[in-house]
């Protein structure tokens, strides 16, 4: 019979150490006492369904050229069927190694030379740079930062359109706000994006990480309009389950056309997704569930105790995230020029606002055991003191 382990508060509670792992995370400050809290994954193991489909298929032993497997697109439709109410065709999905290159693909797909992306910030650093790597250009419109919430400035995103502009990032949920765009915003968007030709990419990677228990997300693409009909999603199991090592995500898109040049506008940089990356993403999207909610459960506790001490200190503040794992700390009230240094300084690696694009801000990613997360939050507290 096979083994079903049941989902408990230690499998968010004990976790491997992932020095020496290679870990992005992990080895930035190796050799100093600091905790990393910064790039956006987990120090959590996947769930045990994931682990046991990447251990079939290592025990079917042939790791040849792999396309995507049968399975992996009716995964991904049926979890955005169930989860989002979002009918798509599993023809729409392509299979590629990563959301970020994913996000470049579109740049030179979609833009010519000199072309225009528009995008809300503060955002996810590859937003800001990747226009220019792909020789486009980047327009940011800021977020307004209200008590509650970050607000879009529709006057200032009509404002910023010129002639040249041709796509529209949205990352939705918002990474580093964790804002979850409202329906009503989706929908204007849409008509702003119809009436001045844009296309719409929405990076939705964090979709599966709502924290506010009476919200949905609403995929931009899923919106009856001319401009959804036309956008690209961009969607990974990577950060629900813990798995961007294994360079799994998928792009969906509508247009025939697009598809069929998706993978030249790669320019043969890009190569094709690992069989252990399909294996993996197709076990979450179909068993994933249980521990997904679980996961919730823990990463809401932790935000709102990050909420807390945050309110305690002096000069700091945020907007709860009402999505993702990642709570984006307002530090400009202390009066202190550099909070990223600060917190180094107490031993807390937090990720720098700067390199989204907002000088004063930090980023705290709480996917990590409660009591390292407390140890943490009393070095944010002596960085700030
Ligand atoms: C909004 C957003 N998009 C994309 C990524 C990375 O995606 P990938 O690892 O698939 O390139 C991240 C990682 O933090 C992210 O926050």
């Amino acid at each position: 019979m096979t083994r079903k382990p049941e989902i408990s508060e230690r499998d968010f509670a004990d976790c491997p150490d992932r020095r020496g792992t290679g870990s992005e995370k992990w080895d930035r400050w190796q050799d100093r006492d600091l905790l990393p809290l910064w790039v956006a994954d987990m120090d959590f193991r996947s769930p045990e369904c994931v682990l046991d489909a990447i251990r079939a298929r290592v025990d079917h032993g042939v790791f040849g050229y792999t396309h995507e497997p049968p399975g992996f697109a009716p995964a991904l439709a049926d979890h955005l069927a169930a989860r989002h109410d979002w009918q798509i065709e599993p023809e729409w999905v392509v299979g590629t190694p990563g959301v970020v290159t994913a996000l470049a693909t579109t740049a030179r797909l979609l833009a010519a030379a000199d072309d225009e992306i528009l995008t809300f910030t503060p955002v996810y650093p590859p937003f800001l740079f990747l226009p220019g790597l792909a020789g486009t250009r980047c327009l940011r419109v800021p977020l307004a930062q209200e008590a509650k919430r970050w607000a879009i400035d529709w006057d200032a995103v009509r404002a910023a359109i010129t002639p040249n502009t041709k796509l529209f990032w949205l990352c939705h949920p918002h990474n580093p706000t964790g804002t979850v765009f409202e329906r009503s915003d989706l929908v204007r968007l849409a008509d702003i994006a119809e009436d001045r030709g844009l296309t719409v990419v929405s990076d939705e990677i964090w979709c599966d990480l709502l924290l506010d228990q009476d919200r949905r997300h609403v995929p931009f693409a899923s919106l009856d309009h001319p401009a959804a009909r036309r956008a690209i999603t961009l969607l990974a199991p990577s950060k629900t389950w813990n798995l961007a090592g294994l360079g799994c995500a998928a792009a969906i898109v509508p247009e025939a056309r697009l598809r069929r040049d998706w993978r030249a506008a790669g320019g043969g940089l890009v190569p094709m997704v690992n069989p252990l990356g399909y294996a993996a993403a197709e076990a979450a999207w179909r068993q994933g569930e249980p521990w997904r909610l679980r996961l919730l459960d823990v990463v809401r506790r932790h935000c709102k105790r990050v909420v807390e001490v945050v309110a305690e200190i002096p000069g700091l503040s945020c907007v709860p995230p009402q999505a993702t794992y990642l709570v984006w700390i307002d530090c400009r009230g202390t009066g202190i020029a550099n909070p990223q240094q600060a917190c180094e300084a107490a031993g807390l690696g937090p990720s720098d606002g700067r390199e989204f694009g907002a000088p004063g801000f930090i980023r705290l990613n709480v996917a990590c055991p409660a009591d390292r997360l407390e140890e943490a939050l009393r070095r944010l507290q002596r960085a700030f003191a």
